[in-house]
């Protein structure tokens, strides 16, 4: 998800079948790290180099994606892992909301190995927002274990829709509110300790028509996932994962523009936001292209004959070296009641970038490698 109070407010991303929610990670806190890994877990995991683990993402109808994450004395929580914000938090026992966001399965803070911070947090998102306190303890994900890590545990939510039982965030800790609150990074993956070649992390998105499991692959990339060369944006702030838009261009059916034409010429990649979220004008001519209604303000998104799933145009993003291509398929989203919605919808400002959300990601195994500040993009493959 995106942090809006990082760079300006963005609009509540859509109407409610269409939000996703969001995650976050730490830094280097103390020997955190693989080496700490009980010899048993280590030889359990799958391993696509050396070290890089992998762990299935539940597929929630291509709104969002989750997996388990391991808490402290072995809990098992099932949280959304977004590369779109840089906090880790968990919903907590005394959580109130006003919309539902509170129910599921809460952390337990009676577990010995969580020790309180006596600090809080507060973080919002582009759809929803959360606060609460702040604790240290063990989060890990696929057998990754990020020991003493400064977490959230949630007292008060909004716009989670009790789905997720918490975010675990992948941006970079300059935008972790829990890092500024400590004084100290709060990141989860840099807290792995990896280093060089396996200084990164890949998303493989299913489609839920395919039936199969999604996959983060910790360390390193699994090349079942993805084929043909991996594409390479260098990041330009390490905030989120951030890179140029300037360049780059859209073509939608007989639709093509610049997407970078206006002020605000960086994108993102957002594994917490479900859709592209592009400013008014361009969403509004992408979506004549691919054949969606006119935008409908009371719904805040763009409806969509699901049959166009089918029989629709690619939707294409350009920069000078290489061309991405999303097949309806992939931008077509069913609301499982005979309607369908756009997978691009508007919500960009002028000064807030171009998101890519779950939609791109589902097209584009993406690799988010820290050892080069870079974002790759490969195609996807998937079993159909
Ligand atoms: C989470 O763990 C439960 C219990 O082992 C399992 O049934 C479920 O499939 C797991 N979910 C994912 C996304 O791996
Ligand atoms: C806009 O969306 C609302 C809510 O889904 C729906 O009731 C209304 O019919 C839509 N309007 C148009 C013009 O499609």
């Amino acid at each position: 998800m995106f942090v809006s109070s990082i760079v300006l407010a963005l609009a509540t991303v859509s109407a409610s079948p269409v939000q996703t929610p969001i995650t976050l990670k730490l830094t280097k806190q103390s020997t955190l790290g693989l080496e700490n890994l009980a010899a048993s877990t280590r030889s359990s995991i799958n391993r696509f180099s050396s070290d890089s683990k992998s762990e299935p993402l539940q597929n929630v109808q291509n709104v969002f994606y989750q997996a388990n994450v391991t808490v402290g004395n072995g809990q098992v929580l099932t949280v959304d892992l977004d590369t779109g914000s840089s906090d880790v938090w968990f919903r907590g026992s005394t959580c109130t909301s006003s919309d539902g966001s509170c129910n599921g399965n809460k952390v337990d803070i009676t577990d010995s190995s969580l020790k309180s911070t006596g600090k809080t947090f507060s973080t919002t998102y582009g759809s929803g927002s959360v606060s609460g306190n702040i604790y240290t303890g063990s989060v890990g994900v696929a057998g990754a274990v990020a020991q003493n890590l400064p977490f959230g545990v949630s007292t008060q939510e909004k716009g989670f829709n009790g789905v997720a039982d918490g975010l675990l965030g992948l941006g970079f800790n300059s935008i972790s509110q829990i890092s500024q609150t400590m004084g100290s990074p709060a990141n989860w993956f840099d807290a792995l300790g990896y280093t060089g070649s396996q200084n990164q992390f890949s998303f493989y998105l299913s489609a839920a028509a395919d039936g199969d499991n999604g996959e983060i692959t910790i360390g390193g990339t699994d090349p079942s996932k993805y084929s043909g060369n991996i594409n390479w944006l260098p990041l330009n702030s390490e905030t989120y994962w951030q890179f140029d838009a300037s360049q780059m261009k859209y073509k939608a059916g007989g639709k093509s523009g610049n997407v970078g034409a206006w002020f605000r010429n960086n994108a993102i990649s957002d594994t917490g936001t479900t859709l592209i979220i592009m400013n008014n004008a361009q969403a509004d001519a992408i979506n004549s292209g691919i054949g969606a209604q006119p935008f409908n303000s009371t719904a805040g998104i763009y409806y969509i004959d699901c049959g166009l799933a089918k029989t629709g145009v690619p939707l294409e993003f350009s920069f000078p070296s290489f061309t991405m291509s999303i097949p309806p398929a992939y931008y077509v989203l069913d609301n499982g009641d005979g309607t369908c919605i756009s997978g691009v919808t508007r919500g960009a400002g002028f000064l807030t970038p171009t998101i890519f959300g779950d939609i791109l990601t589902r097209a584009y195994y993406t690799v988010y490698d820290k050892a080069n500040n870079r974002v790759g993009f490969a195609q996807a493959v998937h079993p159909h």
